[in-house]
């Protein structure tokens, strides 16, 4: 029954939760940054570290005190190490290395998109236990900073051999293409959830973006930057920013444009794997017009799709507890010798979840 404290601090959100047994969530705290980075229309790093230095401590306490125990109580820490803002993932680790030091716990460090995959199986003490994507599983990774598909075949993702990259992004993340789009428009930041609400009784065709297509043997990659530009395209075509419904229309088949084409990848995908299950994590799997057209689309296939509830979507801790539940297992069934932290870890910003398919 491990009960872990874990400690994000990858990018904008400063966060932690108190997890038991890798899936219920006994609290998650999350100081966002969202409006120290709004003025700027995208995330400065050094504000970011500078701010995770005044809120790792008190949102600490409160998972802490919100899931009503005490630093000794824990079996273990976790923290994200990578990829991310170094600076900002500097602060956690060494907020989590000094815990982990004076309570004596050992320290678990998670690769935060296996974190994001692990979102899907996290739940409240009071809401039943999701039953997740069985495995092995397709997964769509598709945040600010990443946008991929991965074959799962165990729970534990952070072994490269259990997880294997199928198709990404060549230039853009999805999130980002958002949030370009949005900051180019000047409706502000961070764009995702302000296109998704800007955009609702918008006509999704009155814009025809053609979908990218690649002829080589990456053909399920993504492609962002192309539908970025179609869009300022449009601006500098009406030669002044639309308004109105002029807008609304524009940021309806954006959003729509995108969701298909991460929908078609997802599905040929899924199809040529074979499997029966599919999962979206990260922040842009918050996405209603996402979520909704991907169930449709998989559920004509006979595939199921799984969505963590957006809370588990963007940034939290929660989802680093829970993914690093596996290793605290081993190491607290280990010799005591290996329970000790090291504190020689440092931050990894770069670091590939899994090599591309072979
Ligand atoms: O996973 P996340 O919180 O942080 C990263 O690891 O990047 O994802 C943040 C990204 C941002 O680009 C944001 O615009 C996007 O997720 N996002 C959304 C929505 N909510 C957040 N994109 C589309 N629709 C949303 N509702
Ligand atoms: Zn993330």
């Amino acid at each position: 029954m491990p009960l872990l404290l874990a400690i994000e601090s990858s990018c904008d959100e400063t966060a932690a939760a108190v997890v038991r047994d890798g899936h219920e969530v006994l609290s998650s705290a999350v100081a966002t940054q969202i409006e120290i980075h709004r003025k700027f229309g995208g995330v400065v790093p050094e504000l970011a570290s500078r701010n995770h230095v005044v809120d790792a401590v008190p949102v600490v306490r409160d998972a802490l005190a919100a899931a009503g125990v005490t630093l000794g109580d824990l079996d273990a820490l976790a923290v994200t190490q990578g990829p991310g803002l170094v600076g900002a993932l500097l602060v956690g680790l060494q907020v989590a290395k000094a815990l982990a030091f004076v309570h004596d716990k050992p320290l678990i460090t998670v690769h935060h998109l296996a974190g994001h995959l692990h979102g899907v199986f996290l739940h409240r003490p009071d809401e039943p236990r999701p039953a997740g994507p069985a495995f092995p599983h397709v997964a769509l990774c598709v945040s600010g900073g990443h946008t991929a598909l991965y074959r799962v075949e165990a729970p534990e993702v952070d072994a490269s051999t259990r997880i294997r990259l199928l198709a990404q992004t060549r230039d853009d993340a999805a999130g980002e293409a958002f949030d370009k789009v949005s900051r180019m428009l000047g409706l502000g930041y961070p764009g995702g959830p302000i296109i998704e609400q800007r955009a609702l009784g918008g006509d999704p065709r009155a814009h025809r973006f053609s979908l990218p297509r690649f002829k080589d043997d990456a053909p399920f990659d993504f492609s962002f930057s192309g539908l970025k530009t179609a869009v300022l395209t449009v601006i500098q075509h009406t030669g002044r920013l639309p308004e109105g419904q002029a807008l609304t229309n524009l940021l309806a088949s954006f959003q729509q444009a995108a969701v298909d084409q991460l929908v078609e990848r997802t599905c040929a995908v899924a199809r040529q794997q074979g499997v029966a299950d599919v999962q979206i994590a990260g922040g842009v799997a918050s996405n209603r017009c996402l979520r909704e057209t991907m169930a449709a689309a998989l559920a004509a296939e006979g595939v199921t799709l799984h969505v963590p509830p957006p809370r588990y979507c963007t940034d939290n801790a929660a989802m680093i507890a829970g993914a690093a539940d596996f290793a605290a297992a081993r190491v607290l069934a280990g010799p005591p010798a290996g329970r000790r932290a090291d504190l020689a870890l440092n931050a990894r910003p770069t670091w590939p979840l899994a090599s591309a398919s072979p």
